[in-house]
């Protein structure tokens, strides 16, 4: 018999950053609200929770939160406009998402850094184990990656954090792991156990190339830890200088998923995925694949 390994029931978006390498477009509205296709980005991150059976959202908002709030609400004259225009589809696609989620909102006064951010959300979550979801990370995979996480954190009943492959030259730009492969059933290859963590190292004290990606399921140790980081990088309290202070307690684990994954928090990889996820609409992907044909790129 193994060990009871308590259920993850909810789901944490830190969305109180300043984006601002997405300015101008984010001085009013979080970068969260960016829209991909014609969803928020957070959107997309919040059906990766409810399809990966999380359920319970907590979003941690900062400048802009009206407009976070008001896109999970109801909106009583949206609704009775669409019904009586008869656009039953349009209605059933802005009602669905609210129905499903029970969400709860904490503010960050201050973008004091990502470990600040989830520490916000401590009343909230409580005694028990959670997930983090950064939404400027879309990742398209055919299982949800925070899926795939929950299946290793179901296993060892420890935290687990999202890992990528990243180019040399890129590592800078992410927390890196010192990790050794672990044997896993149907995932072998993909689960590490992870030794040492740095939070944007220069590429020669890089401790390998595997980059941590914003998708994480963490121990309610992780709140203790975070109230004794100190301000590192950027002079933020920064989640991964905590997960280096837990690390010193308790066992954490990466999975390098399966899946690809875009940061839409860039322009570049903003561009990229709203190509991607267009191209791959049933409405829109034929149309859109011709219109890019007719540009004569290749
Ligand atoms: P980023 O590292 O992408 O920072 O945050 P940022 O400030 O939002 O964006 P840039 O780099 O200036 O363009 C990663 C995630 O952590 C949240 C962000 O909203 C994003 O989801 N965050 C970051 C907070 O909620 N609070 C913070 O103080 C910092």
């Amino acid at each position: 018999m193994g060990m009871m390994i308590a259920p993850v029931r909810k789901a944490v978006f830190p969305a109180a950053g300043l984006g601002t390498r997405f300015l101008p477009a984010t001085k009013a509205m979080p970068k969260e609200m960016l829209p991909l296709v014609d969803k928020p980005l957070i959107q997309y991150g919040i059906e990766e929770a409810i399809a990966s059976g999380l359920r319970n959202i907590v979003i941690v908002t900062g400048r802009g939160k009206t407009a976070i709030e008001d896109h999970f609400d109801v909106s009583f004259e949206l609704e009775h406009l669409l019904e009586l225009r008869g656009r039953t589809e349009t209605l059933e696609a802005v009602r669905a998402i609210s129905d499903m989620i029970d969400v709860a909102y904490v503010r960050q006064k201050e973008a004091l850094g990502l470990g600040h951010a989830v520490l916000r959300a401590k009343e909230l979550v409580g005694v028990e184990s959670f997930a983090v979801v950064l939404s400027d990370d879309v990742i398209d995979a055919d299982v949800p990656c925070l899926r795939q996480l929950l299946g290793v954190y179901e296993f060892y009943g420890a935290s687990v954090l999202a890992l990528m492959e990243v180019p040399r030259e890129q590592i800078s730009a992410y927390g890196v792991v010192a990790a050794e492969p672990r044997p896993h059933e149907d995932m072998d290859g993909r689960v590490f156990r992870i030794h040492d963590l740095v939070e944007k190292p220069p590429p020669d004290d890089a401790p390998s190339n595997l980059a941590i990606i914003g998708r994480y399921i963490l121990t309610p140790e992780i709140f203790t830890a975070i109230e004794s980081t100190p301000p590192g990088r950027n002079n933020e309290i920064q989640l991964t200088d905590a997960l280096r202070i837990l690390l010193k307690n308790r066992p954490i684990y990466g999975v390098k998923f399966d899946g690809k994954r875009f940061d839409a928090g860039d322009k570049l990889g903003f561009l990229q995925a709203t190509v991607e996820f267009a191209l791959k609409r049933s409405d829109l992907g034929q149309a859109f694949r011709s219109y890019l044909a007719s540009l004569g790129l290749c």
